[in-house]
């Protein structure tokens, strides 16, 4: 199976959800490693009591770059492949998303390129969306940019506050981050990818005759 470090900076139900459909039979992936970069972060407890091994630290007076360089020593030593940012507040350093370039995912609560950043679901609201919801993407050194692997659409009723719309998103994005990380960690053991992958090889080789 892949294996997945999840990086958090709080709650953690995203991080939950990618857990429990990881314990449940047939999922392509494990959960390597939970890390924080607050040891404060609520989804820690949970993770330990799960029995996944965590690695918390406070970035607070570190430069990005320097705690990147110790995220990446602490996921490469849970021998991961892959990284999933869920609910992780903090930019990643174009040092360390070109060490895991295509490898890092991210879930975010809009329908992306719509509402970049925070307070996504008061910006719909105010802006008279009737729809809304949540996007997984692949993360490059800009901030929710990359490409959009998996959306979910969540209609805004009429009423919802942030909180009544944030909540009911939460619900979608606990389903799609599972299964659009499952398809993703899936698509190297799918035969068009290799041989899409292999194609790209031989056009980057040098010609030798
Ligand atoms: C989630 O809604 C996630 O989409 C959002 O933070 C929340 C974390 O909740 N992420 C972002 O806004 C990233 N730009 P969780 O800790 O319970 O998963």
């Amino acid at each position: 199976r892949a294996r997945v470090a999840v990086l958090i900076s709080g709650r953690g139900s995203n991080m939950a959800a990618l857990l429990y459909a990881a314990k449940s039979g047939n999922c392509p992936y494990e959960i390597a490693l939970v890390a924080a970069n607050d040891p404060d972060a609520a989804g820690l407890i949970l993770a330990k009591a799960e029995g996944v091994p965590v690695f918390a630290q406070s970035h607070k007076g570190m430069k990005r770059g320097e705690f990147d360089v110790i995220l990446d020593r602490e996921i490469r030593n849970a021998g991961a492949d892959y990284v999933a940012l869920a609910g992780y507040m903090r930019l990643l350093s174009p040092e360390f998303v070109g060490k895991w370039k295509d490898r890092i995912l991210n879930i975010h609560p809009s329908l992306l390129p719509r509402y970049k950043g925070l307070d996504t679901h008061e910006r719909a609201i105010k802006a008279g969306d009737t729809v809304s919801g949540c996007t997984v993407h692949l993360v490059t050194a800009e901030l929710d940019d990359g490409p959009v692997l998996g959306q979910t659409e969540v209609a805004i009723l009429p009423g919802d506050t942030s909180d009544t719309l944030a909540a009911r998103i939460l619900f979608a994005e606990h389903q799609l981050y599972s299964r659009v990380l499952s398809d993703y960690v899936s698509r190297e053991l799918d035969p068009d990818w290799l041989v899409e992958k292999v194609g790209e090889l031989a056009l980057a080789l040098p010609e030798t005759h």
